[in-house]
């Protein structure tokens, strides 16, 4: 079966051309000149539009256990909206409980996503127990395909990990090559600031942003990156969203430190403001780190120009504003943590290009490229080219679209980008060769998703 996408714009991280792209089965059989291909089964016009490697959304939170409640999209809906939106891979995190072992989470974790995916899928590994039969079962997960653990300076008491179990599960990362995600945020202070904003009876959402400041991501930040100096290990910071910790990035990365980070389109575009809406509305966009003044996106912005933040993936986590976010009325410590965003990525990012924020390269970089050379999936993904995944979107730049929960395909009921017009759409999506999405109608399905086994950083020296 051979399918011949003709007369679009093919986008790269180093640019675009005019080309022709050549899908054999499940694969790229070829790029070449408009018009060297003409024999194929079926023929995409991608004529004004552009041509680009699927996305791949290197944080999600699909059916994540969290406060008492789950993350309210499966693998199977969070997947299929991922690819209305033009993302054709996640990586999720498997979540290891206290007292539990990573294989056995892991072995969880393909169950719950295995015939469920409409998209190809990777995992990630939360680390929240350190201890001997830890550190040994890193080995086996990268040996497993899951090459990168995630773990947190937030959370005590659930997901928290001491500055001397990081620096453990660090010596175990320089060790196989694994590459340390860290939610870089000092909880303990947190927690204090927390009781203390409790205890003088403000429960409202905003308090949440107000007791999360970005001093204590900056200081979190440092630690982290001061570990992995002392470790070696390769360090990726997730979700940042705050000027303090995206300094303490540039000036490691500057001293050529392997550390990473990535920033998300709610840090991009959503603000304290919106934490701060009244009757309980800002209790849609809690999210750690929290939303932050509005003065940091433009220094996210820039980061994302100059490459300290080198991935944009969305932390999708979406939780119900009714029955689940109402679990925190009166208390916002107990508002579950998360919003929804797998479907919009690319669109937001795409909006970038639009304001002059980014070039086009940067954005199929940060979306695609990047986050596949990051997790160990290149050139199988992230990249149009001979032999690689035919993952691939036709995107329309001159399309407009309002984002709302009333036409999103999130098991979510409600838009953090309610009302927000942005330029440029989605026409049609191919997961391995695949018309998955085409013309405003899905054509894919569950179980066509297949697990990734990833290798290790690709940046590494
Ligand atoms: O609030 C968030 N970010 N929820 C998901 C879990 C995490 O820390 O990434
Ligand atoms: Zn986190
Ligand atoms: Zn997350």
């Amino acid at each position: 079966m051979r399918t011949l996408i003709r007369g679009g714009t093919v986008l790269s991280s180093t640019g675009a051309a005019t080309a022709d792209v050549l899908v054999d089965g499940e694969t790229i059989a070829a790029v070449a000149a408009p018009g060297v291909f003409t024999e194929a089964d079926t023929v995409l016009d991608a004529t004004g539009r552009y041509v680009l490697p699927g996305g791949i959304d290197a944080h999600t939170h699909m059916e994540m256990p969290f406060g008492g409640t789950f993350s309210a999209d499966t693998f199977e809906t969070g997947t299929r909206a991922a690819a209305w939106g033009g993302t054709t891979t996640i990586i999720d995190f498997a979540v290891q409980a206290k007292g539990t072992s990573l294989l056995s989470t892991l072995d969880k974790w393909h169950e719950k996503a295995e015939g469920d995916c409409a998209i190809d899928y990777g995992f990630h590994m939360i680390v929240s127990d350190v201890n001997d039969g830890t550190l040994k079962e890193m080995e086996s997960c990268v040996d497993s395909g899951v090459s990168s653990f995630k773990m947190f300076m937030a959370y005590p008491g659930v997901f928290y990990s001491t500055d001397g179990e990081i620096l453990r599960a660090m010596h175990k990362a320089t060790e196989t090559g694994a590459t340390i995600m860290m939610h870089a945020e000092n909880g303990i202070a947190i927690d204090q600031l927390v009781a203390r904003a409790l205890a003088e009876g403000k429960g409202e959402p905003v308090q949440h942003g107000l007791t999360r400041p970005p001093e204590l991501e900056g200081e979190a930040t440092s630690r982290a990156i001061t570990l992995a100096k002392v470790t070696g290990a390769p360090l990726y910071i997730v979700h940042l969203s705050a000027a303090q910790a995206l300094a303490a990035v540039a000036q490691a990365r500057d001293e050529g430190q392997n550390v990473f980070a990535e920033t998300c389109p709610q840090y991009l575009y959503l603000s304290i403001e919106d934490l701060a809406k009244p009757d309980f509305e800002g209790a849609k966009y809690v999210a750690s780190p929290p939303l932050r003044e509005k003065h940091h996106q433009a220094d996210l912005w820039r980061g994302l120009r100059t490459n300290d933040l080198s991935v944009v993936s969305t932390d999708h986590c979406p939780f119900c504003f009714k029955d689940q976010k109402e679990l925190g009325r009166g208390d916002f410590s107990k508002i579950p943590n998360g919003m929804p965003g797998v479907e919009h990525r690319m669109d937001l990012l795409h909006q970038g290009v639009v304001a002059g924020e980014i070039s086009l390269a940067r954005w199929v970089e940060a979306c695609s490229t990047t986050p596949a050379r990051m997790f160990g999936l290149y050139p199988r993904k992230g990249v149009l080219a001979p032999g690689s995944d035919a993952d691939i979107v036709i995107y329309d730049p001159a399309a407009e679209q309002t984002l709302s929960a009333a036409t999103h395909h999130m098991a979510v009921d409600y838009s953090a980008y309610e009302g927000m017009t942005i330029t440029g759409k989605v026409d049609t999506v191919l997961s391995r060769g695949r018309v998955v999405v085409d013309g405003g109608e899905y054509h894919g399905s569950a179980g066509h998703g297949r697990f990734l086994s990833r290798d290790l950083c690709q940046y590494l020296g």
